[in-house]
């Protein structure tokens, strides 16, 4: 959702300004523009379209310059045109600034500042922030942003540069996630730290209300409210190697087949097999308060909602507790009933979704503990939560989650079997599901290894098709609505997850022979109803792809075509169940020529409410 990065040092800032942009294209692809601190005052060049269109219209150009901020926008107020792609600049082009987030009360602003004489050229609100940094500058950046940002209202993870003040970048945050990178003569401003990786692991990531101004050896924290704060620098673990492709088409594609890695990140060294109880001493609990939980609810967005359906299955039936899973952004605005022994748990991959954010800081406010599940260590949900489970998935850079979404079952199903071991799960309980647990890991190895070939087939029987229906039950439902989700993503057919008998309460009506039909029909309790759903379906002419159990010989004949999976605990079983329709959404995705990493009008990390 708009990604920002920032150099000042002595090298020269272009190479490392757009290497910047094309790290942080995930947030946002739909215009790039760069602004560079030359010897004759600021230069800039932008462009509608994606990263590659900025860097051919920039070959052949020279520029001189070691500092510069640069901008991927995913568009809110304003067309993707040239003219609304950033860096804005205030009137006399002497202020450059790159904004990522929604000024909310830019139009009460821009009728002030029109009426003062500034000339607005652009639909977006970001303009109207550079112009009222404009009014109020007086040779001081750092005080003339201070000013203009107490005035604003809304969200923003701003860069700002000034003709008059060379060899300085003023930086701030409110809802959108800004981090320092800490070099040596040398500093950084960016999104995230994927952007700066390849520069230094030392990073400062800025907190709410915090403006920076950063130089090439340092660098300055206040507040709004000009405290001055200690900058804390953290280090980062990411590997380089761990934001490329390596040999991948797509990041897709690679974050699918790491999933055993990153499946077994997630249980690493948190499997206690003695007592039969997972270590999260991240959840910073004690027995007694984790036995005193009355009721769960989760919030979360996208494929992390998804997720939390799963753990709704999980808990209720293993730990008893009652669970209700929200979607993040209508928890905040209802008026939901939060008894003590209520815990909010969160979850999310980027620790950055403003809705899921906005969720925590009103549960919080209402005294809720809140819990987080998340990827990204140091994000905001990360910091702002008492107390969660990482899911050490490393960085996701593919658009659509995959790797993040088995990694929270992952993390989800420990949570279970502790809640449940603090009430009435046995040792030996604890310890089979545990088990189970660890050898899922594998059983992906397996399925990766042994369906690949046979979903690409499928695929290229149904890559023209329009529509695309998936059926599950139970805890496999959820698996259901992420799989159609997965697909509509990457590869835009329409596609929908319902449970499997309510398909009889409408979308049977759409099912002919052109409608193909997932079916998730393992060897569970309800197995046989889910045969009975595939009659339905097949009665119609429908096409239908089974995820079966393997052994499974029975259904072979009922469906068009199978694809077999390995037995797991009937809990455990969607961690299984999604890999082939990962692998599915893929390929089709893939077949249809779409852009699998940064398909159209989606971002990774929504910033925005
Ligand atoms: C966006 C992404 C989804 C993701 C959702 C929630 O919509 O495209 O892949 O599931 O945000 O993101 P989070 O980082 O909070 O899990």
């Amino acid at each position: 959702m708009c990604g920002i990065v920032g150099y000042v040092g002595s090298k020269q800032a272009l190479p490392i300004l757009i290497e910047g942009l094309k790290r942080l294209e995930y947030r946002g692809y739909d215009s790039a523009g760069i602004v560079l601190y030359e010897k004759l005052g600021l230069t800039a060049q932008k462009s509608a379209g994606k990263i590659n269109r900025l860097e051919e219209i920039l070959r052949g150009q020279h520029f001189d310059s070691s500092q510069g901020i640069a901008h991927t926008r995913w568009a809110t107020h304003g067309e993707p045109t040239d003219v609304n792609a950033h860096p804005h600049f205030d009137c006399k082009n002497e202020i450059a600034l790159v904004h990522n987030g929604i000024i909310e009360n830019y139009r009460s602003l821009k009728a002030l500042l029109e009426k003062q004489g500034h000339r607005i050229r652009t639909q977006t609100d970001t303009e109207i922030l550079v112009h009222l940094i404009e009014e109020y500058y007086e040779g001081d950046l750092t005080e003339a942003v201070r000013a203009a940002l107490s005035q604003v209202e809304g969200t923003y993870g701003i860069a700002v540069l000034a003709a008059g003040e060379p060899r300085k970048i003023v930086a701030a945050r409110k809802g959108s996630p800004l981090v320092i990178g800490h070099g040596d003569c040398e500093n950084f401003i960016a999104s995230d730290v994927s952007a700066i990786l390849a520069h230094t692991k030392r990073a400062v990531y800025l907190s709410e209300g915090e403006i920076a101004t950063v130089t090439a050896d340092n660098y300055e924290i206040t507040t709004i409210d000009k405290l001055r704060r200690n900058p804390h620098i953290e280090e980062i673990s990411w590997s380089l190697d761990q934001i490329e492709k390596s040999g991948y088409d797509h990041f897709m594609l690679k974050e699918i087949h790491e999933q055993p890695m990153t499946l077994r990140n997630a249980i690493r060294g948190r499997l206690n097999f003695d007592e039969g109880i997972p270590r999260l001493n991240g959840l910073n609990l004690q027995y007694e308060q984790l036995r005193n939980v009355e009721r769960i609810i989760f919030a979360a967005c996208g494929t992390s909602w998804h997720a939390a359906l799963i753990g709704e299955y999980m808990i209720e039936e293993f730990a008893r507790i009652p669970v209700e899973v929200e979607y993040a952004s209508e928890f905040r605005y209802r008026s939901p009933i939060l008894k003590e022994g209520t815990i909010l748990f969160v979850i999310s991959q980027s620790g950055e979704t403003a809705d899921t954010l906005a969720a925590l800081r009103e549960a919080k406010k209402k005294g809720l503990m809140v819990l987080g599940i998340c990827n990204v260590v140091g994000s905001s949900i990360a910091r702002e939560t008492d107390g969660g489970v990482y899911i050490h998935a490393g960085p996701e850079i593919g658009v659509a989650s995959t790797k993040a979404f088995t990694s929270q079952i992952m993390v989800l199903g420990l949570i279970t079997v502790l809640l449940g071991r603090m009430r009435h799960l046995s040792v030996q309980q604890g310890m089979d599901l545990m088990g189970a647990l660890e050898r899922i890991p594998e059983q992906v190895e397996h399925i990766l290894k042994n369906v690949e070939p046979q979903v690409k087939k499928i695929a290229t029987l149904y890559d023209k098709t329009n529509n695309f229906l998936y059926l599950g039950r139970g805890i496999n439902f959820p698996v259901a609505l992420e799989g159609a989700l997965k697909l509509k993503e990457v590869s835009y057919i329409h596609a929908e997850g319902y449970p499997a008998a309510e398909m009889k309460h409408g979308p049977i009506a759409l099912i002919d022979e052109k409608m193909p039909v997932v079916v998730i029909a393992l060897k569970d309790a309800v197995y046989d109803k889910v045969l009975s759903n595939i009659a339905e379906v097949k009665a119609r002419n429908g096409q239908v792809i089974a995820i079966a159990s393997e052994g499974d010989t029975e259904i072979a004949d009922k469906v068009d075509h199978v694809i077999y999976i390995p037995h797991t605990s009937r809990i455990f079983s969607p961690l299984l169940a999604i890999i082939p329709l990962q692998l599915l959404a893929y390929h089709m995705a893939v077949m249809r020529g779409c852009h699998v990493d940064q398909p159209r009008n989606l971002a990774k990390s929504v910033t925005v409410e």
